[in-house]
């Protein structure tokens, strides 16, 4: 994605917010929310990716007493995050080019949002994940597939509320490589229809590496 690329998806985010908004209870995450809390601790940290608005992933953490930190790049979705999650931390980036400490999250998600970062992309931003992520920790992240863009791989503009917005995607299998090439474990690929959009699912750990107790 060029930089100009990068400029509309955020300008296009920025004109939608209003109706991304007033649109956001169609979708009901329910069911995703407690499949990917069951894999985690009771309480934590989580990075929000693209967070938007924060409604429901970020506020869903928040009432269960995590902490939660939230990316975006549309200063007009983080304005409605404000508003909805005040308690969340929000920082106005590129998810591409934030930095933290690694070892810093206990879980990491990128809803709907990953699919507007070019796929070339992807395998340096799952590595930086794993980084981010404690050992245990887990990744959720929303995933086109050619259910929604009518291609086996794709990059290109499509129409979402009334903007033209760019979505990038390989295949399934060379996602999968992807993933694993960044040393994460695939844990669950998920499809599911919700609010009338098809998307993969995809739960990823950084796995504890076990040690050997030395005998003294
Ligand atoms: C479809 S919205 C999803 C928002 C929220 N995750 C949700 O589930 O409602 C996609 C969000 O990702 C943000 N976004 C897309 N590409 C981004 C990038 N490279 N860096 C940061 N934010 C990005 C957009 O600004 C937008 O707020």
């Amino acid at each position: 994605m060029t930089e100009n690329t990068d400029l509309a998806l955020q300008q296009a985010y920025d004109a939608l917010a209003a109706t991304y908004d007033s649109n956001r209870g169609q979708f009901d995450m329910g069911a995703v929310l407690d499949d990917f809390m069951t894999r985690l601790p009771a309480r934590g940290d989580l990075l929000d990716l693209g967070c938007g608005a924060g409604e429901p992933f970020a506020r869903a953490f928040l009432d269960q007493g995590w902490q939660v930190t939230g990316v975006d790049f549309s200063a007009q979705m983080l304005a409605l995050a404000e508003r909805y999650v005040p308690a969340m931390k929000r920082i106005r980036a590129d998810m591409r080019e934030v930095k933290f400490p690694g070892g810093s999250f206990d879980a990491v998600t990128a809803i709907y949002s990953l699919f507007h970062v070019p796929r070339s992309d992807h395998p340096e931003l799952f590595a930086r994940i794993r980084h981010w992520l404690k050992p245990g920790g887990r990744l959720l992240f929303t995933y086109a597939t050619q259910d929604y863009s009518g291609q086996e791989r794709f990059e290109g503009h499509k129409q979402f509320m009334g903007q033209a917005l760019f979505y990038s995607h390989t295949t399934p299998a060379e996602l999968q490589d992807q993933v694993s090439g960044a040393e994460l474990r695939l844990e669950s690929a998920r499809e599911r229809e919700i609010g009338g959009e098809r998307f993969l699912w995809i739960t990823a750990a950084r796995d504890e590496v076990p040690t050997i107790e030395r005998a003294s």
